[in-house]
Formats: C-alpha cells, sequence, structure tokens
C-alpha cells in the first residue's frame, strides 16, 4: 500500500479522498457469469481497501459508485454478453468511502469474465468525465431507465467522434499506452507492423476514393454524348449508342469498386475492422502479461496468474487469428483489379469508337475531342489507382502473414 497516495477531492463530494496508485500497477478481477468475484489481486486489496476474504465471491457492484451513471454498465454487460471485449473508465468506492478511477478492460474467459484496469490520464478521461457527469444528471432528471441511458451514452459517444464503444474502447486503450509509454519489447514490431497494415490500408481507401471520384467526373459525358448525338441528328445515331454502352459499363464498375468499401461487408471495411481488433487484441495480451507480472509469488492467486497466463494466450491467437484474416482478404484484392483493368478496356474500345466517329465528323466542331480527351485521362488515372490498390493489396498480404 506504500505507493499509494490519498488525495483529497474538491469534487462532488469534499470529503471524499481520491487514491491514486502507481502508473505501472494493474488492479486485477475475474468474476463468474454474473459478475461475482472469484478473483481479486493484490493491487485490488489496496486500492479499494478491502482483504481477498472480502471480495471474494462478493458483487462486483461493492465498488460501485453511485457518480457512476447506470447506462455505462447496462452497456457494459450488453457488450459482453454479445462477446466482445469492453475497455471503459471507471469510477469505483474504497471501503472506506474514497474513490478511484480506473480505465478498465473486460473481457469473456471460458468460465466468465476478467477485467484489468490501469489508472488513466489522458484527454479522453477528462472528456469521459464530463460525458458521465452530464449522462448522470439526465438520468436523475428524466428518471433514464438503465436502458435509455445507455442508448444516450451511445449518442454522446457519436458526438465526440466514436461510432460504436468498441471504436472507443480501442482509442481510449491506445491513448492510456502511449500516455504510459510502456510497450513490452518483443511486442513492439508487432506493434509497429499492426500500424503499418492500418496505414496501408487507409491508403487503399484513399485509392478507391480517387477512383470513384474518378467515375463522379465523368458520369456527364455520356449525357455529352447524347445532346451530340441529338444535335447531329442521322449523322450521330452511332454516337448515341455508344453512349448507352458507356453509361452501362461505366456504371456497373463504379458499383463494383463501390463494394470494396460497403459498410457491410465491403473488403476495406473488414481489413480495416480486423487490423484495429487485432490491434486491441494484443494491447490487451500486453496489458494481462504485466497484469500477469505484477502477481507477487507470495500472492493468494495463483488461479488468477494460470488465468492471467491462459487469456493472455488466447488473445495473442486472437489477434493472429486476425492478422491471417487480413492477410487472406488481401489476397482477394489483386483478382479484383484485375477484373477492373480488364473492363477500363471495354471502355477504351468504347473511346475508340468515339475517336473513330470524331475522324468521320472531321469538319464538325463537335466538341467530341475534348469528351475524348477527359475520357482518355480518366481511364489512364484508373488504371494507374488500381494498379496502385493491388500492389498495396499484396503488400497487406505480405506483412500480415509476417507475424
Ligand atoms: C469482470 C467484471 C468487472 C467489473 N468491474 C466493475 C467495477 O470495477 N466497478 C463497478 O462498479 N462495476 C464493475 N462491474 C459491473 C458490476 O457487475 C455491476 O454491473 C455494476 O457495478 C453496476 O451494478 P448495479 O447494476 O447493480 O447498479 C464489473 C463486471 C464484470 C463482469
Amino acid at each position: 500500500m506504500n505507493a499509494m497516495t490519498k488525495i483529497s477531492s474538491a469534487s462532488a463530494d469534499s470529503s471524499a479522498t481520491e487514491v491514486r496508485f502507481p502508473n505501472e500497477s494493474i488492479v486485477v478481477s475475474s468474476t463468474d457469469p454474473r459478475g461475482v468475484i472469484q478473483f481479486a489481486n493484490q493491487t485490488f486489496c489496496d486500492v479499494a481497501g478491502y482483504s481477498v476474504d472480502e471480495l471474494l465471491n462478493a458483487p462486483h457492484k461493492i465498488v460501485r459508485h453511485p457518480d457512476m451513471p447506470k447506462g455505462v454498465f447496462y452497456l457494459l454487460w450488453d457488450c459482453l454478453k454479445s462477446g466482445m471485449p469492453v475497455c471503459t473508465y471507471v469510477k469505483n468506492k474504497t471501503k472506506s468511502g474514497g474513490y478511484y478511477w480506473v480505465l478498465a478492460v473486460v473481457t469473456q474467459t471460458e468460465n466468465g469474465f476478467l477485467s484489468a484496469r490501469i489508472r488513466p490520464s489522458t484527454e479522453l478521461f477528462e472528456a469521459t468525465k464530463e460525458i458521465y457527469a452530464t449522462l448522470l444528471d439526465e438520468e436523475k432528471r428524466e428518471n433514464l431507465s438503465p436502458e435509455q441511458s445507455s442508448a444516450r451514452l451511445i449518442e454522446m459517444l457519436k458526438d465526440a467522434g466514436y461510432p460504436t464503444l468498441e471504436s472507443y474502447g480501442i482509442e481510449a486503450l491506445n491513448l492510456e499506452f502511449k500516455a504510459r509509454g510502456i510497450i513490452a519489447p518483443d511486442l513492439s514490431s508487432s506493434f509497429l507492423l499492426m500500424d503499418e497494415l492500418a496505414e496501408i490500408i487507409s491508403d487503399m481507401q484513399g485509392l478507391v476514393n480517387s477512383i470513384e471520384q474518378g467515375f463522379e467526373r465523368v458520369r456527364g459525358e455520356p449525357v455529352n454524348l447524347r445532346i451530340l448525338a441529338g444535335r447531329l441528328e442521322g449523322a450521330g445515331a452511332a454516337l448515341g449508342t455508344i453512349s448507352q454502352n458507356y453509361d452501362a459499363m461505366a456504371k456497373e464498375m463504379h458499383s463494383l469498386v463501390g463494394r470494396l468499401h460497403d459498410p457491410e461487408n465491403g473488403s476495406l471495411v473488414q481489413m480495416y475492422s480486423a487490423v484495429s481488433q487485432g490491434r486491441w487484441s494484443m494491447q490487451i495480451a500486453q496489458l494481462l502479461n504485466e497484469a500477469h507480472g505484477n502477481i507477487a509469488p507470495d500472492d493468494t492467486a495463483t488461479d488468477g496468474a494460470v488465468l492471467l497466463k491462459e487469456h493472455h494466450e488466447r488473445l495473442h491467437q486472437r489477434s493472429r487469428a486476425r492478422l491471417i484474416e487480413i492477410s487472406s482478404i488481401g489476397k482477394s484484392i489483386p483478382d479484383i483489379c484485375r477484373s477492373l483493368r480488364r473492363r477500363i478496356n471495354g471502355l477504351d474500345v468504347v473511346k475508340l469508337l468515339c475517336k473513330v466517329e470524331s475522324g468521320r465528323m472531321r469538319d464538325v466542331d463537335s466538341g467530341l475531342d475534348g469528351i475524348i480527351a477527359r475520357l482518355e485521362n480518366f481511364h489512364d488515372n484508373t488504371d494507374r489507382h488500381l494498379a496502385d490498390l493491388s500492389a498495396k493489396a499484396s503488400q497487406v498480404t505480405q506483412k500480415g502473414s509476417a507475424l
């Protein structure tokens, strides 16, 4: 308990004392499926001020602080039940009526749940305290049910730039890790690789955006061709057909490109989510590994030590599985790019027909040359972007299988 500091707080309850534990300490507990404590490490006992016997078999709400909105726990259980890890800030109460803040990571184990908590220190933590205070106020004022409060919380997180609790948790753990500056040396190259993968996937997203913008820019050209065909009357009949062909082929290609980043099942979206989940699992694994290292030999926690070690290994495997997934999605993209590039050849043929028509109408200032030049430019750019996309996908496959 020597490294623990007690600080008088000027917050909600001025008599309450904040317990601040050292940066490197990790508060660990495990529970059964209903949240009844099965294991508590010495740090948990020291920070919360309970003996291990008082904590074992007690419901976890033994440390629940009244400043915590109900909606947070509703959402926590909702996510846990769906098998997702949860990472969020929690204010807890100590036995003597003080409090301590943690960033808690809770994951599912074979027999229940496991939570590892670190001392928070980031700006996101400060922002979250404000969100909780507003939510608690709304809960009381509007008499919100836990479910209604959790829906409000989701809205507030969205407003703060986090579309899901998962994206918020990933960011929170990432920021706290950075602030602590602790990355296990044997993992630093894995984190680096994950970051590189995320960057390549984001470049791929940029290329897909550029290709789509190209399609949007030339969308008007078939219409221009049709207008021209109308102006030329009988002489422009061929152009009318050419414009229809071009329009149909370009629309089909555009929709194929769009599928790459479809929010439901687009390859890029799946790869991005796999890389951030893989990184998250690896971070949680590191936390559990550190917590395992924290357990003193005389800690009452042999079971806990085994649990931490096993779960650490499981999360590592999960992280590796996500990388294999990224790698295999990456493998499918060069084929898609090849097929799209073949379609550009098709568009080129249609453009050539335009050129033939332009040659036949040498004496008429039809504006056809300008249309052809714009299509040519679009075909070249799209082909180049697709070649880059394919090369980046191969890089992802290669890097993803390197871990
Ligand atoms: C592994 C695990 C760890 C938990 N840790 C905490 C905690 O540190 N503080 C807390 O208030 N609730 C924690 N909970 C949630 C509690 O079980 C409970 O839902 C919460 O205290 C709200 O209690 P109430 O719904 O009865 O008000 C944890 C749950 C699990 C499964």
